[in-house]
């Protein structure tokens, strides 16, 4: 890998402190880093290098998934660490940050590549950027890449603003844009699971498959998050990356080859082929909530409304389900199921493939039923894959059962998304981020029901803190004659 400068905007934050300061230490541990690498802090508050270091060691200390007793490793990994404190709207500022990379870029005898990873807020993303041009801390004579977190924009006009905006800076193929969801180890697995498994490449059509349904329900609330949430809403914060991502991994048809092109090419087809939703159509196909007062792992809690900084009168969604139509060859007459939400009753993100069963009427007696098969993956807390087969019960007068064949990594050792992510941007491979192409076509397929959020043209239904949502969300599937399942 090659050496490089990894220079990290909004170094003190909440981001860098659980999540990317504990992947670099991991990737470290793993020899996962450049032989020779330097990391400099970017942030406002005043820091010495030393206070610095001690910060980073600190969050490792907390958040990392695991230490080494090895002491003089953590000091290795120490060394690589400046920091500079930069106001980062002020262009002057930028010079002194030229200067400290270009410092250590020698004393390292290290080429000008150059990582900027953005962990800022979303009003700074070009700002910085275009700082970074000017001062010339983008003319490198190695390469240079930009990280950029979420969210990508609050609709498609500020998406495509600050797409231009950036662009003016990096090239498409320079900017890598972090879904953390594309970083699950699950939702890698599942090109590998689809296209390397002849038993499931051969059945992944609407020749076989039912309908699909794609959950990610969480336990917690708003918590500390209330200014941003309540303007982002389940749609923005959950709805508009993470689950059109999950969609499109399910979806996407085999590449032509394994690379990051041909792979963002085929989940951008995903995209353009979505069926649209009219403004006045939106109540047909999608449901919001917001939770009420309930009970999550026995202990009561407050509804959205009196979390403290909502406004009691607030209307954002804090759950939502959606039936999608992809209208190709593939997909035609297979319903998309997703479903996303706050103060549910479980920690769960999952992918329920239903099968349909064509032969049954053949072949069982009249009355019988059997299960659908399910092929389940699950990917968040546990990882894993469940396949639901029937099967004749010999104790049970050979009656049919639904039997289950179980997948599931060990735990302690799986990587974190960040690790992975991480590890391919500083490779230069962009095959799990965001293309701006799939940004742009959420947004846009994503406009009308915005304006209808806004608009108040569906109800906003209330449900119950640990329930699992809204009973219009049932409803939506009963209509076509399925369940959650
Ligand atoms: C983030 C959202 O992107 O994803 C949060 O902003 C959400 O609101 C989180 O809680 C969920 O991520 P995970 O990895 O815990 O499923």
């Amino acid at each position: 890998m090659d050496s490089m400068t990894f220079i990290l905007f909004g170094a003190t934050g909440d981001l860098a402190k659980r999540k990317i300061f504990p992947a670099l230490y991991n990737l470290f541990l793993d020899q996962k880093m450049p032989q020779s690498f330097s990391i400099i802090g970017v942030s406002k508050r005043e820091l010495s290098d030393e206070a610095f270091q001690i910060y980073v060691e600190n969050s490792v200390k907390t958040f990392s998934r695991r230490l080494t007793n090895d002491r003089s490793k953590m000091k290795e990994f120490l060394r690589a660490f400046r920091y500079i404190s930069l106001n980062v709207t002020n262009a002057q500022g930028y010079k002194k940050l030229l200067e400290m990379v270009q410092q250590r870029e020698k004393e390292l005898n290290i080429p000008e590549n150059r990582v900027f990873y953005l962990s800022v807020a979303p009003e700074f993303f070009d700002v910085i950027a275009s700082n970074i041009k000017e001062s010339g801390l983008g003319s490198t004579k190695g390469w240079k890449r930009l990280i950029i977190e979420k969210p990508f924009g609050h609709d498609i006009k500020s998406a495509q603003d600050l797409n231009e905006k950036l662009s003016q800076a990096f090239e498409e193929e320079e900017i890598y844009r972090v879904d953390h969801y594309l970083g699950k180890p699950m939702v890698q697995n599942l090109e590998a699971l689809k296209f390397a498994n002849p038993v499931f490449q051969a059945i992944w059509n609407n020749q076989f498959i039912a309908n699909v349904q794609i959950t990610a329900s969480e336990t917690v609330g708003v918590e500390q998050r209330a200014s941003y949430y309540d303007q982002a809403g389940a749609i923005r914060d959950m709805f508009q990356n993470h689950m059109l991502q999950l969609l499109m991994m399910t979806a996407m048809h085999l590449p032509k080859q394994i690379s990051a092109k041909d792979i963002r090419n085929e989940k951008r087809k995903i995209m353009e082929s979505l069926r649209p939703i009219q403004k006045e159509e939106v109540g047909l196909h999608v449901v919001r909530g917001q939770y009420g007062p309930g009970e999550i792992d026995g202990k009561p809690v407050v509804g959205y409304k009196e979390e403290p900084g909502i406004d009691a009168s607030s209307t954002t969604e804090t759950f939502v389900a959606a039936r999608l139509w992809i209208d190709d060859e593939n997909w035609s007459g297979v319903p998309f199921y997703i479903r996303t939400g706050k103060r549910m009753k479980e920690k769960s993100t999952r992918i329920v493939i239903e099968f349909k069963n064509p032969l049954k009427e053949w072949y069982l007696p009249k009355n019988e039923e059997t299960a659908p098969n399910l092929l389940v993956i699950q990917i968040n807390p546990n990882e894993g894959v469940s396949l639901q087969f029937n099967s004749k019960n010999v104790f049970n007068n050979g009656k049919m059962e639904p039997v289950h064949m179980d997948f599931a990594t060990n735990q302690k050792e799986v990587p974190e998304a960040y690790e992975l992510l991480i590890f391919d941007a500083l490779h230069g491979d962009s095959t799990f981020f965001a293309h701006w192409k799939e940004v742009e076509l959420s947004w846009k397929w994503l406009q009308p029901i915005l304006e209808a959020f806004a608009e108040n043209l569906l109800p906003l239904y209330s449900y119950r803190s640990g329930s699992m949502g809204p009973e219009a969300s049932y409803q939506l599937l009963k209509e076509d004659g399925f369940y959650w399942r």
